[in-house]
């Protein structure tokens, strides 16, 4: 999970590495005072509430000094390159830099020029480690599996887009590292068959089919800002077929959950009532990307040395 102090990737996760910083997360056993005269920059090339935002916070909880930097009215206007972005922010003065851009890579391709520890906050369509890594701590938490980590028996359904989607792939691998079994449900084109073989999941593409076996639903947005409408036929009911609406949700265990990364499209995958019904733990998830943000950026530092 770890290269160096850079946090890229939830692909090869070690367990224990993961379990150690659930267990942190969960405990909040964070020294409030660990990014105290260090400096820390969200970088965003792409739109983002949830996991900006809750870096930021987790950043200046721990004690560091934050900048919040968007391209939107940057330089990237007038020709910067990604890289020469890069080290212009590092050049002021950071210690850690966390990265979201469109272009799958691109935290890597940085994070192999650096010198401050870099953590992917997604890049394209191929990870999100810190919003698989908070997804597990909710799930863990709300099964009562947050006592050693120990997903064996939980079964996941992950659906929808998931050819586009960075968040199926880091909870694919994070949640299998854990011992989960995970099925991606979608319509052809996007669960297809040669993406559960790369991860390792099973794939199916009748969601009614699944549901009542599962622990859980990960709904999945479908990401038309990477071209993801291509991916259906022309007027194709997709909340008929892949939402999850309250009569679905009624007919899944009792003590399965519902999740969804944010941000929804509510009436699309997933009804209103069902985001807002008590199986729902999406705004758990959302906290807990803070805690988990805490203990990332706490061991990124840790990792970076002196
Ligand atoms: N889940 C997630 O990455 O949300 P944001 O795009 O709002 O950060």
């Amino acid at each position: 999970m770890w290269t160096g102090p850079h946090l890229l990737t939830t692909h090869d996760a070690d367990p224990e590495q993961l379990r150690a910083l659930l267990d942190q997360a969960r405990d909040e056993t964070f020294a409030h005072d660990a990014l105290s005269g260090r400096a820390v920059a969200t970088v965003f090339f792409e739109d983002s509430t949830r996991t900006r935002v809750s870096f930021s916070l987790a950043a200046q909880r721990l004690g560091a000094r934050v900048v919040d930097w968007t391209s939107k009215g940057s330089s990237v206007s007038k020709g910067e390159s990604l890289i020469d972005t890069f080290w212009t922010i590092e050049s002021m003065g950071f210690d850690a830099v966390v990265i979201r851009h469109p272009e799958s890579g691109a935290a890597e391709l940085v994070a192999n020029h650096a010198r401050c520890a870099v953590i992917n906050a997604g890049d394209g369509s191929h990870q999100h480690p810190t919003q698989a890594l908070a997804d597990a701590l909710a799930l863990g938490e709300a099964l009562d599996r947050d006592r050693g980590w120990d997903f064996a028996g939980v079964r996941v359904a992950i659906v929808g887009d998931c050819v586009s989607s960075r968040v199926a792939r880091s909870n694919a691998a994070a949640l299998q590292a854990l011992g989960a079994s995970v099925v991606l449900v979608g319509p052809q084109a996007m669960a297809p068959k040669e993406l559960g073989e790369a991860l390792g999941c099973d794939v199916a593409h009748d969601l009614d089919a699944v549901l009542g076996e599962v622990d859980a639903a990960m709904m999945l947005r479908i990401q038309l800002e990477r071209g993801a409408g291509r991916l259906l036929p022309e007027g194709f009911p997709y909340h008929e077929h892949f939402g999850l609406n309250r009569l679905r949700a009624a007919r899944m265990k009792d003590s399965a959950v519902v999740m969804h990364p944010g941000p929804m499209n509510r009436g699309v995958e997933i009804e209103g009532v069902v985001a807002d019904s008590d199986r729902s733990i999406i705004r758990k998830q959302v906290e807990a990307g803070v805690r988990v943000r805490m203990a990332v950026l706490e061991d990124a530092v840790r990792r970076l040395g002196a």
